[in-house]
């Protein structure tokens, strides 16, 4: 299958709230399409019910200090392609210190030291617009966002937190480097799961 080609030139920048106000509606709609309705080719409609974040929610990300909120825009017309969020893992109080226990699938641990929260960034809230997805736009958006955690943030490891029931995307995690080392987290708000033991894995990856 060929798949058609990404915009030709895509801008990834963090979010600004004056400038991307704008855009609130925008990313409203591509944040709950992309996770919680079946129109891309993952996604968690079939195991979380409502939508995955309010424009409330995305009101107060894009006026945070602390929280990262990643857009990605076709840079020919301007629209809002993805989002991507990083999060220090200290101001996450789900997240634990990494302590290193070696890689479940086997091989070598690339982290066997215990690494602090203050060296951690959490990447959450990624989604591409499902009419633009499977162009490599997800993979582009999750390296800008590496690099920002690593330049900008100065942080040594990501962590990503991916439902257990959806094996697809921990798979396409692992193909950017992301590793699993066993460890697993329950989901916060079980009254809005649509299946039982839906829980989190956890994947980490270097910086
Ligand atoms: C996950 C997501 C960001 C990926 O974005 P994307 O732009 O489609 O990603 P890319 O085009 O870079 O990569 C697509 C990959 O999936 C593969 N793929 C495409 N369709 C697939 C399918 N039906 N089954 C399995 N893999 C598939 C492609 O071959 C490609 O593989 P590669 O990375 O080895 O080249 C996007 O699907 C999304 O927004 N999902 C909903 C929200 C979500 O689940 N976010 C993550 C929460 S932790």
């Amino acid at each position: 299958m060929t798949l058609p080609s990404p915009p030709a030139s895509v801008l990834i920048r963090r979010a600004q709230p004056e400038e991307d106000v704008q855009h609130l509606d925008e990313i409203f709609r591509i944040v709950n399409t992309a996770y919680r309705s079946n129109a891309g080719w993952t996604h968690e409609s079939h195991l979380i019910k409502d939508n995955r974040i309010s424009k409330e929610g995305i009101s107060q990300l894009l006026n945070d200090k602390v929280k990262v909120l990643l857009l990605a825009f076709d840079s020919a017309s301007g629209r809002v392609l993805g989002t991507a969020q990083l999060d220090p893992a200290e101001c996450n109080p789900e997240l634990d210190d990494y302590k290193g226990e070696g890689e479940k699938d086997g091989g070598s641990s690339t982290y066997t030291e215990s690494l602090p929260k203050t060296q951690i960034v959490h990447l959450g809230l990624l989604s591409i617009d499902p009419e633009h997805q499977s162009r490599g736009l997800g993979r582009q958006l999750v390296e800008a966002a590496m690099n920002y955690a690593k330049e900008t943030l100065e942080r040594r490891q990501a962590v990503v937190t991916v439902l257990y029931q959806r094996p697809e995307l921990s798979n396409w995690y692992k193909r950017l480097g992301f590793i699993d080392y066993g460890e697993k987290k329950s989901y916060p708000d079980p009254s809005s799961t649509l299946q039982d033991n839906v829980h989190f894995t956890v994947l980490r990856r270097a910086l």
